[in-house]
Parts: structure tokens; sequence; C-alpha cells
């Protein structure tokens, strides 16, 4: 803990200095992110996070996480951009980054606008996934799920398919998650987790 500790205060003093110094390969980098995450990290496809306007806490902890082999990674295609690419995974993304690397783009990614993604969802399951967020969940994910400052990712919006996903990677404990998350998802009844899928995936 006091280690990455550290290692976060000295990402926070080299993230300025990065973001100068290594300007064309932060560009290159980005491109290569775009490549899956679609154009400003905006998702394009439904199981494909949004990463624009997360924080950076969040995006660094993510990284960490795949890093730290706390997360599964699934081999992806490129969408966007060079789509001769071969399919890679966010765990082969993460290595090939230094500290400075994911601190400069965890911040560049927090400047772009968050876009919620246009889908079609169940008015009905919307309003119970509703009720089920206000009474379980809104105490870290605030404002349904849509505040980057709870630095617990952003819900509303998100693709239906990563949210199933994610709640799936959670279920089968195959994704850390915090110790009062992982009580309140225990709880949860497979109706409670679609209904929370369509409320967070109907927000605009
Ligand atoms: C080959 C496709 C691909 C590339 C390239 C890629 N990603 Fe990803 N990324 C994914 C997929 C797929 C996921 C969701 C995986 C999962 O289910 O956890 C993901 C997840 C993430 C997450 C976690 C999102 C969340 O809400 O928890 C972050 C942060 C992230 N990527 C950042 C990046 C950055 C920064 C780059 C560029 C350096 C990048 N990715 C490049 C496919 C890609
Ligand atoms: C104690 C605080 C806390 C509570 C309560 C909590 N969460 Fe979370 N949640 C977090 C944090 C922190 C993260 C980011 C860590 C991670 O990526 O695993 C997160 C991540 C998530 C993610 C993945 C986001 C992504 O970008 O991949 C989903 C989905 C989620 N929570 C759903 C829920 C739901 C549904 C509830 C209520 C049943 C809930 N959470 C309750 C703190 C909480």
């Amino acid at each position: 803990m006091f280690y990455r500790f550290i290692v976060r205060l000295m990402i926070t003093l080299c993230s300025v200095a990065a973001l100068h110094v290594g300007a064309a390969s932060l560009e290159a980098q980005v491109k290569d992110c775009e490549g899956c995450h679609g154009p400003d990290g905006v998702s394009q496809c439904p199981d494909m996070p949004t990463i624009a306007g997360v924080s950076i806490a969040s995006h660094e902890e993510a990284m960490f996480a795949y890093l730290d082999g706390l997360r599964p990674c699934e081999k992806s295609d490129y969408r966007h951009g060079d789509t001769s690419r071969a399919a890679t995974d966010m765990c082969t993304v993460a290595k090939a980054l230094s500290e400075d690397d994911i601190a400069a783009l965890a911040e560049y990614f927090a400047d772009k606008k968050f876009v919620a993604m246009k889908q079609t969802t169940d008015a009905g399951k919307a309003k119970a996934g509703e009720a089920v967020h206000e009474a379980e969940c809104k105490l870290c994910h605030s404002d349904g799920g849509s505040n980057p400052e709870d630095d617990a990712g952003i819900l509303a919006g998100q693709p239906m398919g990563y949210l199933k996903k994610a709640f799936k990677e959670y279920r089968s404990e195959t994704r850390e998650q915090p110790k009062k998350m992982k009580s309140k998802i225990d709880a949860l009844s497979d109706e409670d987790i679609d209904a929370l899928v369509h409320f967070y995936a109907s927000q605009q």
C-alpha cells in the first residue's frame, strides 16, 4: 500500500513533465487507445467502455488492476483507425506503458467529454433499476452513477454489453471489487442486475 502511495506520488510529480517531453509518443498512444475505445475515448461499440471523462484516479486504478492481474483481460479487435493491427487485450496494452505514460493518458482522457451511448432500454426495467441503485449503490456512485468525482468509474451511459460484462465478472469473482460493494453485488438477484443495466444505459 505504502509503496503504491509513493509510486502514485511520483506519477503525480512526473505527469506534467511527461506531457511535454513525450508529446509525440503520447499522441501515438492516444491513437492506439482510440483504435478500440473510439474517437476521444467515446465508445462506438456495445462491448467497449467509454474512457472519456473518467477521473484520473479511476482510470489509473483500472490500469494497475490489469497490471496486477486483478481484472480479466479479453482479447479485442481494433475497430477504428488502423484496423489491420492484431487483436490485443488490456493486460498487454498496460504492460507496454510506463507509469508516466499511464498518468499522462489518464489525464488526457479525463479531460475529454463523456458522451452517453444512445441505446434502446426498457422503461419498466430502468425504473426498477433506479430503485435498486438509490437503495444500494448511490453512496459510492452518486448522480445516478454519472459523477466522475466518486472515483468509481462512470456507469450512466456506458454501453450495455460492457455493463453486463462488468457485472458478470464481479459475480464470478474474476474482477476485484471494493469489499463494501461486493456484499451489495452478492445480494442482488439476476433481475436486479438486468434492471440496473437498463437504468444505467437509459441515462443520456
Ligand atoms: C485492442 C483494443 C483495446 C485497446 C488498443 C485499448 N483498450 Fe482499453 N479496453 C479494451 C476493452 C475491451 C476493455 C474492457 C475490458 C474489460 O472488460 O475489462 C478496456 C478497458 C479499459 C479501461 C477500463 C475502463 C473501465 O471503465 O473500467 C481503461 C481505463 C482503458 N481500457 C484504457 C485504455 C488506454 C489508456 C488505452 C491506450 C493506451 C487502451 N485502453 C487501449 C480494449 C482496448
Ligand atoms: C463502497 C462503495 C461502493 C458501493 C456501495 C458500490 N460501488 Fe460499484 N464501484 C465502486 C468503486 C470504487 C468502483 C471502481 C473499482 C473497480 O473498477 O472495480 C466501482 C465500480 C463499479 C462498476 C464497474 C465500473 C466500470 O467502469 O467498469 C460497476 C458496474 C459498479 N461499480 C456497480 C455497482 C452497483 C450496481 C452497486 C450497488 C448494488 C455498487 N456498484 C455499489 C464502489 C462502490
